[in-house]
């Protein structure tokens, strides 16, 4: 059937009202996820809305989902409107290319991130817990997402770079505020000054990437030393050649660099401060995961081998990810006309896709709203439909750090558990604010209680 034909024959998706002109992009800065949530309830599966002058879908169903990540996933690209807006960050690496050039890069990328390849890295995570741990004094209170930023920021940059960026935390950490910041700027607000603006803003963008960038610059030229004595993915990276033998330009070295080190850190530092903080809301099951570490471990530190065994620890982060998913959007563009779900879609129309809407939905998961990481247990994971639990996205562009993202969690977290009890210690619950990653407002600040007898040595 036509486009044309179909768009005559079949019903209209209804969706909320817009405003005028804007259509509903002032309720995607308000609270993106609890407006979609609500529109996937009401008006599900696919939703009508509008972004100014453009069309946009919600599209709220397992098999839908499919379709567009996976089964006609080359007609849904990343959406343009918002990477051409971040292209100074992310460059063309492999969170924004498409097509061939994507294609490309991710199978040169892919090794990187092979499972041999990751267990490797379950050392340098270990390492940093101990070294966190280290410091963290009985009774005190932290901020979690901070120490999740940091410790995060670490671990990435050392699997990466193979550089301790301890000395550069603090300059790593402000000029990813600011970047984030930017980035959030550039993703929810319709009308954002061009990159050439000389507001305040845009300026202090433009100085984050100068820095990020300066610092990756280091990094390779450090590498170009002794290559070959590396074990790193930009190693790994500077390494790969193309069917024709060719290595990647330095420019795109150094896209893929910083479009790993972004999307690597700051993911999983979310899922960890999310993580903690429903702990403090769930002493009981703190007090199940304290007893399952310590059978497990007897005492000693989790390593990369321990993963297996360590489940209640791994209910526990997709649990958190299922309430809380770290990358709560995810958007593409229609390039040609198409149909989903038998309703007609314009070429260029925006879709998108809420992991935080389907995996809160009750018709999947019972008492949706509570944190039961028990809920895990008993092979939910095989009988829940797929493309219902998606916090790494699903299809050809599924995370490819998901791996590396799960032992990271899972290796963090019994460090802590192992040697601590966490009690939330601020007046209101963090608000999570959806921007490039789920953030939690607030922070996660947090009153540490040393476990007598810990030891995790
Ligand atoms: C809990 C942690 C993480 C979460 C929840 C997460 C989530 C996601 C999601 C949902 C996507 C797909 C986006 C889309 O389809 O538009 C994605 C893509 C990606 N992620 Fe992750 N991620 C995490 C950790 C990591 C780590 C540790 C790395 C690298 C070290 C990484 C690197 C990437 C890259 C490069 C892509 C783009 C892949 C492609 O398009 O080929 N992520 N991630």
């Amino acid at each position: 059937m036509s486009l044309l034909s179909l768009a005559i024959a079949a019903p209209r998706p209804l969706g909320p009202p817009g405003r005028p002109v804007l259509g509903n992009i002032l309720d995607f800065g308000r609270d993106l996820n609890g407006f979609l949530e609500r529109c996937a309830r009401e008006y599900g599966p696919i939703v009508k809305l509008r972004m100014v002058h453009r069309a946009a879908y919600l599209i709220a169903d397992p098999e839908l989902n499919e379709y567009v990540l996976l089964g006609n996933y080359r007609n849904f690209v990343k959406h343009q409107m918002f990477f051409s807006r971040v292209r100074r960050v992310f460059g063309w690496g492999l969170l924004s290319a498409d097509g061939d050039q994507w294609r490309k890069q991710r199978r040169l990328a892919a090794p990187g991130f092979h499972r041999d390849r990751i267990a490797e890295y379950g050392r340098i995570m270990s390492d940093y817990a101990a070294e966190l741990v280290g410091e963290w004094r009985d009774g005190e209170v932290r901020d979690m997402y901070v120490d999740m930023r940091d410790i995060a920021s670490k671990v990435v940059a050392r699997a990466l770079f193979d550089e301790d960026v301890a000395g550069d935390v603090a300059e790593v950490g402000s000029a990813m505020d600011d970047l984030l910041g930017g980035i959030t700027e550039r993703m929810l607000h319709p009308l954002v000054a061009p990159d050439w603006a000389p507001t305040r803003n845009v300026r202090r963008y433009r100085r984050a990437v100068a820095r990020i960038d300066k610092l990756v610059a280091r990094f390779m030229s450090q590498h170009r030393k002794n290559l070959d004595e590396r074990g790193t993915l930009l190693a790994m990276l500077m390494q790969a050649r193309d069917e024709d033998g060719k290595p990647m330009p330095d420019a795109q070295i150094r896209d893929e660099a910083v479009t790993l080190f972004v999307a690597g850190h700051d993911t999983t530092a979310t899922a960890l401060s999310w993580t903690l903080y429903l702990l403090t809301q769930h002493p009981q099951w703190q007090a199940t995961l304290h007893a399952a570490i310590d059978q497990t471990l007897a005492g000693r530190a989790p390593q990369a081998a321990d993963l297996a065994v360590l489940q209640a620890v791994e209910w526990t982060v997709r649990e958190s990810m299922r309430l809380y998913p770290p990358v709560s959007l995810v958007a593409r563009q229609a390039v040609d006309d198409c149909e989903i779900g038998g309703y007609p879609i314009a070429a260029g129309s925006l879709i998108y896709i809420s992991p935080w809407a389907m995996q809160r939905d009750p018709r999947y998961f019972n008492d949706a709203r509570d944190f039961k990481p028990e809920r895990w247990s008993d092979g939910l994971d095989s009988r829940l439909p797929r493309y219902v639990f998606m916090p790494f996205g699903g299809g050809p562009r599924t995370c490819i750090g998901d791996r590396f993202a799960i032992m990271e969690a899972v290796l963090l977290l019994a460090s802590f558990v192992q040697q601590f009890e966490f009690e939330y210690a601020g007046d209101k619950p963090p608000k999570p604010f959806a921007s490039i990653t789920l953030i939690p407002v607030g922070g996660v600040p947090v009153r540490l209680k040393r476990r007598s007898g810990a030891t995790g040595k």
